[in-house]
């Protein structure tokens, strides 16, 4: 019988299990599927952790996600196409739900499915080699503290690019009389209240870590760019800088020659593609891209197209697209969808690079990822929905956050799956402290 690993049980690890078994209810011949997680409860980075650093077995710490953390992009882009909010929670409900109401709703479709028997939890994979017909995998069993391993004529990597820190050095940080951090190790925006921020980056982490910092009171917020400023329009006690050149014991200094004194410096710097447990044959290696390099169709390794990797594009579409990959993939390995030749795999991700490189601004690339995550569901059996919808969701959110940057998760949106309208979340988010599940529902 084949033998399929996949390795993490985040939403795209989840995805490419509810596919298998979305083909077993079906009456489909199943392979054998393993699914390994070195955390001990399935939901990825959604399965928040308060610690930093190492986790209870010494290995990294996966999670990067903070309390208050609520989703930065409306729900009607993201939502499953098998399983709604309005199925989950019996109702439909606000846009933009906070972290532990996300967690939920993907857990409720595989408690549907039926599919934690398959994940292995405490099991952390080390290291995967391809023999020339079969992968062998070593896996660490963290509770029993032992090693195996395994053979398998598949494995899809569901690991996640979000979770290594990439980490700059500036000048001076050496010296620097306050905590520098990372995004990654970020957790609670009340260990900053009353304090002088010094953010460094412009994307999601900095917007979003600066912006629940001020919420819960931080003193000020300045961000520095590397490239171009953020240019919402800021609270007064926020400002935007030029790139960091130096850091002095307590200060920062500017490329415009401007400086500022600082409490605390967070890098939200991105993070790595980072598989520690894969070889140079097997290690996708690519910068975080909507087109990423050497995956044909963004999800079969070419070099070795027994090799999957689900998620590794930067991302604006996020839980549907895992699923039309996972749908995709799985079809592969189920002998109902024939690879090309490696060339014609190799020029279908050169040709996706090329039209990702011409695209004009963010709302080409939002209907880029849209028109990928299409071609795909169009390719199997995964229910299709409006995708131009699900574009002007995320449309329209672009604007609301032009409009008001502490105000856009107040905005209401409807969904591409249902058609209906979702309420206006009952407090405004700037005053919503409690951002807990009991109370998001309340509406
Ligand atoms: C701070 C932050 C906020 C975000 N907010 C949003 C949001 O609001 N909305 C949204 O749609 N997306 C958001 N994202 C994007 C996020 O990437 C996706 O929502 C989603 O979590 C990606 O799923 P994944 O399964 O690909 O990866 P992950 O969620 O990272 O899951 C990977 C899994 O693999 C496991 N794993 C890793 N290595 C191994 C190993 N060697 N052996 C065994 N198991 C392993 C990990 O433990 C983890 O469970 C956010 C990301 C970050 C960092
Ligand atoms: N609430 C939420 O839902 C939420 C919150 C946070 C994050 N996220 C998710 O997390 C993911 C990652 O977002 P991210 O913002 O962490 O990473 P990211 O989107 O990859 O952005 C990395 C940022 O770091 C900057 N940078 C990189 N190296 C630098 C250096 N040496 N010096 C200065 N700046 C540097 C980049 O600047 P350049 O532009 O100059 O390259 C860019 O602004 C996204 O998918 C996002 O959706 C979600």
């Amino acid at each position: 019988m084949t033998k399929i690993a996949i390795i993490g049980a985040g939403p795209s690890g989840l995805a490419q299990l509810r596919a298998f078994q979305a083909a077993a209810a079906a009456g489909a011949d199943m392979p054998e599927l393993v699914c390994y997680e070195k955390q001990a409860d399935w939901g990825g980075l959604w399965n928040y952790t308060w610690r930093t650093g190492l986790d209870e077995h010494g290995n990294p710490c996966h999670g990067s996600m903070y309390r208050y953390l609520w989703s930065n992009g409306p729900k009607e882009g993201l939502e499953f196409a098998d399983y709604t909010f309005e199925e989950h929670f019996g109702k439909q409900i606000a846009s933009y739900p906070p972290r532990a109401v996300l967690f939920d709703y993907i857990k409720g479709r595989v408690e549907k499915a039926g599919v934690r028997d398959w994940i292995k939890f405490n099991h952390h994979v080390r290291d995967v080699r391809w023999d020339g017909k079969q992968f062998e995998i070593t896996v660490r069993d963290e509770t029993r503290d032992s090693e195996s391993r395994e053979m398998f004529d598949y494995v899809v990597v569901a690991t996640g690019h979000f979770s290594v820190p990439n980490v700059p050095y500036y000048e001076g940080f050496e010296n620097f009389n306050g905590r520098i951090l990372h995004a990654h190790d970020f957790r609670d925006a009340r260990e900053f209240t009353g304090k002088d921020l010094l953010i460094l980056g412009t994307s999601y982490s900095a917007e979003d870590i600066g912006s629940q910092c001020w919420k819960y009171g931080a003193k000020s917020i300045t961000v520095s760019h590397r490239t171009a400023p953020m240019g919402y329009d800021w609270p007064d006690n926020w400002r935007e800088v030029p790139k960091l050149q130096k850091v002095e014991p307590r200060q920062a200094v500017f490329a415009d020659g401007s400086s500022g004194e600082f409490d605390t410096i967070i890098l939200c710097t991105g993070y790595k593609h980072h598989f520690p447990f894969l070889g140079d044959d097997l290690r996708l290696k690519t910068a975080n891209r909507l087109a990423t390099n050497d995956l044909y169709k963004g999800v079969v390794y070419v070099p070795n197209p027994r090799l999957f990797y689900l998620g590794m594009q930067d991302q604006w579409y996020t839980f549907n697209m895992f699923d039309a990959q996972a749908w995709w993939a799985r079809d592969v390995m189920m002998g109902r969808i024939a690879l090309p030749d490696k060339a014609t795999m190799h020029a279908d991700w050169k040709k996706r690079q090329a039209d990702e490189d011409a695209l004009a601004d963010d709302y080409a690339c939002i209907a880029y990822q849209g028109a990928y995550t299409a071609e795909l569901i169009d390719e199997t059996d995964y229910p299709s929905f409006d995708i131009e919808a699900a574009n002007q969701a995320f449309y329209d959110w672009k604007k609301h956050k032009k409009q008001n940057i502490m105000g856009f998760r107040d905005q209401s949106y409807i969904s591409a799956m249902t058609g209906t309208a979702s309420p206006k979340h009952h407090t405004a988010w700037v005053k919503a402290l409690d951002d807990s599940m009991e109370s998001y529902l309340k509406n």
